[in-house]
């Protein structure tokens, strides 16, 4: 899975130009799912111009809420709606969410749940802060994380297979600062042991795939796509050119 989160950017214009650059230039062979989440004002507009086109390109919603759609929330999105317009994908708990917009853990898991019950796959963000990496912390802090995962409820745990972990600290992103690649297959491999050891789902067969993200840009990306237990990457600033971001994708 090859991510663009394109966040609080773009326009009309934009959209329509990124889907048809990269569509264009994507190695078609390449099997990589390439997920294009842009603001969710142009959710519709960008489904239906990847649909008119048969472009491979799936969609992701930067954003959801958990109000089941009975209760009323001024601004909200529920994966309802989502569905409704055919998103594939939805981010969740992105340390921007988690801290700008104060999403707590409880919130978190209903998101997920309810993302579940509605078919869409889930790509759960963790990461840690520069505290707790400089404290060492950084294996507790993402453990808490992890935890949240472990308190889903999902009517079916066959749904449980359709979530993604996103590993992207929280002094990587937008810092033009990567972790560097001891680092990343360090913390790779801790998220995937631990996911084995501590969820309860070792019964279910469930590995999730975990992807980095944090200042991937032209250059780093073949590090660290190639690094192990890397499954893809989470793009924000580098994916909003189509160029740059056709190239890292074809060149994961
Ligand atoms: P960045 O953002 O690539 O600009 O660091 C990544 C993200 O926040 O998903």
């Amino acid at each position: 899975m090859i991510i663009a989160n394109w966040k609080m950017n773009g326009t009309k214009q934009s959209v329509a130009t990124w889907i048809e650059v990269v569509s264009n230039n994507i190695n078609k062979k390449n099997l990589n799912p390439c997920i294009f989440c842009p603001p969710s004002c142009y959710l519709e507009l960008a489904r239906r111009l990847i649909d008119e086109n048969g472009y491979s390109i799936e969609i992701g919603s930067q954003i959801v809420n958990h109000s089941s759609g009975n209760e009323s929330l001024t601004g909200g999105i529920n994966t309802t709606m989502l569905k409704d317009l055919s998103i594939e994908h939805v981010l969740i708990g992105h340390s921007e969410q988690r801290n700008f917009l104060k999403e707590s853990n409880n919130i978190i898991i209903k998101k997920i749940e309810k993302a579940l019950d509605d078919d869409l796959s889930v790509i759960y963000c963790i990461g840690e802060d520069i505290d707790a990496k400089n404290k060492d912390e950084t294996h507790l802090f993402l453990s808490k994380q992890l935890d949240v995962l472990g308190q889903v409820q999902s009517t079916h745990e066959d749904k449980l297979k359709s979530i993604t972990v996103a590993y992207e600290p929280i002094w990587a992103i937008g810092s033009g600062l990567n972790a560097d690649k001891d680092y990343i297959e360090k913390t790779h491999e801790f998220i995937k042991q631990y996911i084995n050891d501590h969820l309860g789902w070792s019964h279910l067969d469930i590995n999730p795939a975990v992807l980095y993200g944090g200042s991937v840009n032209l250059v780093n990306c073949e590090e660290i796509i190639s690094s192990n237990n890397v499954d893809g990457l989470l793009i924000g600033g580098a994916s909003l050119n189509s160029e740059t971001f056709s190239k890292i994708y074809n060149l994961s």
